[in-house]
């Protein structure tokens, strides 16, 4: 009755695991829950937005259209042209960008989009980093690929060394995964590392699909992206520079709007036709009102700062409690703390039954390759809150530990 690519390998999602987990551990009832396992952002989505979604009282009964309104287009081009000092006009909001219900459905939906039934004499491989974005999993195992899982640990910066993949897998290869600023540990690629990855995707033509939904949240200079990387090593003098290159971006964290489910891919218009050939046969349309609040957003510079300077006053709070404990560091990019406190889930019982805070086993987000979970260390740690509740869970966690 059921695929099996469903039931037997998508069986462990972090979040059911860890309440699992924590289901049985009494939590001390004098102390008010703090959650800091969820990357969700706790700040306001900015007030402008939330009046156009409320002043949109018509329209309800149309359908909106699935490749996106014209002007969320250009608004999502324009972004992408300052933030990446692209050429003016070099994207066509006709065909480099497509909105998507948030990038979650982006990247779940990339892999069936670009697997196809067998490549290279053999079953399709879907690489993807080990930490990892259960989308990622989720979009690799219901796409047919093999997922490959490519470890990204302390020893290599935190990103994976897909260049170390061997020659029969690149030729089975349609999709290579990758975050950055990566979720959990927020490592950054270069613009040198994003140019070898998709010279290797082209050589052997898979899609690199790269998550930058973090791309907004920085504590040191802007990353780099796969856009302008695509860009600076073109050489069809700007008539494909992105081939084989989908990003993924999101409104979700630059603007505080989980809620609002918006997000885009943008890149290959080759990619970009099919994934609106997907959408238009079971994508969900993006609500006009949730269209015109994002176009908005994308337009408006001044909140993303201060979503920056929210997460970086968090850091320095976490530096200046837990010092270098936990090989403590302030990561490049994205909202997570990334800490080796040796067995990630003892921890997390212990934060739980000692100080009511709620954090995420490193393992839960990464899965065994030779039998080793090589995140079991750690602890994924969501700095997502206010100031003064993240220097009470701070506080909490260096106390318990
Ligand atoms: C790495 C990564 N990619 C994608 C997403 C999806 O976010 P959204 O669909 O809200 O844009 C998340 C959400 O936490 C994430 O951490």
């Amino acid at each position: 009755m059921f695929n099996p690519r469903l039931t037997e390998t998508l069986t462990d999602f972090p979040f059911a695991r860890l309440n699992a987990l924590l289901a049985p551990i009494a939590p001390p009832s004098h102390l008010a829950m703090i959650n800091m396992s969820v990357g969700e952002p706790q700040g306001a989505m900015p007030a402008f937005a939330r009046q156009i979604v409320m002043d949109e009282v018509d329209g309800w009964n149309r359908y909106p259209p699935n490749q996106g309104l014209p002007e969320l287009n250009l608004a999502i081009c324009e972004w992408l042209t300052r933030r990446y000092r692209l050429p003016k006009d070099l994207l066509d909001p006709n065909l480099h960008v497509h909105p998507t219900a948030g990038s979650k459905e982006g990247v779940y939906v990339i892999a069936t989009i670009a697997t196809p039934q067998e490549k290279g004499g053999g079953k399709p491989v879907v690489a993807l980093p080990n930490p990892f974005y259960q989308a990622y999993l989720g979009g690799a195992v219901l796409s047919g690929g093999e997922p490959l899982l490519v470890n990204a640990n302390a020893e290599n910066g935190f990103l994976p060394e897909f260049d170390k993949i061997d020659e029969a897998t690149w030729k089975r290869m349609s999709v290579v995964y990758l975050c950055s600023p990566a979720n959990p540990q927020g490592a950054i690629a270069s613009m040198d590392y994003l140019q070898k990855l998709l010279r290797l995707c082209r050589q052997y033509d898979a899609v690199l699909a790269l998550d930058e939904c973090y791309a907004e949240i920085y504590t040191g200079q802007p990353p780099a992206g796969g856009l302008e990387a695509a860009l600076a090593m073109d050489e069809t003098g700007g008539k494909d520079p992105f081939r084989n290159l989908a990003v993924f971006h999101s409104l979700s964290k630059r603007s505080n709007a989980a809620g609002l489910r918006s997000g885009f891919m943008a890149g290959d218009p080759k990619l970009v036709a099919m994934m609106l050939r997907w959408r238009t046969y079971g994508g969900p349309q993006i609500p006009f009102a949730v269209q015109k609040a994002s176009a908005a957003l994308w337009r408006e510079e001044t909140h993303p700062v201060e979503t920056r300077a929210w997460y970086a006053k968090n850091f320095r709070v976490a530096e200046q409690i837990l010092h270098n404990r936990f090989s403590y560091y302030t990561p490049g990019g994205g909202f997570f703390l990334w800490l080796d406190v040796g067995d990630g889930e003892e921890a997390t019982r212990k934060l739980w039954r000692e100080a009511h805070l709620k954090v995420l086993p490193g393992a839960y987000a990464c899965r065994e390759t030779n039998g080793v979970n090589t995140a079991h260390r750690y602890i994924r740690v969501a700095l997502v809150h206010d100031e003064k509740t993240t220097r009470e869970g701070m506080t909490r966690l260096a106390a318990v530990l």
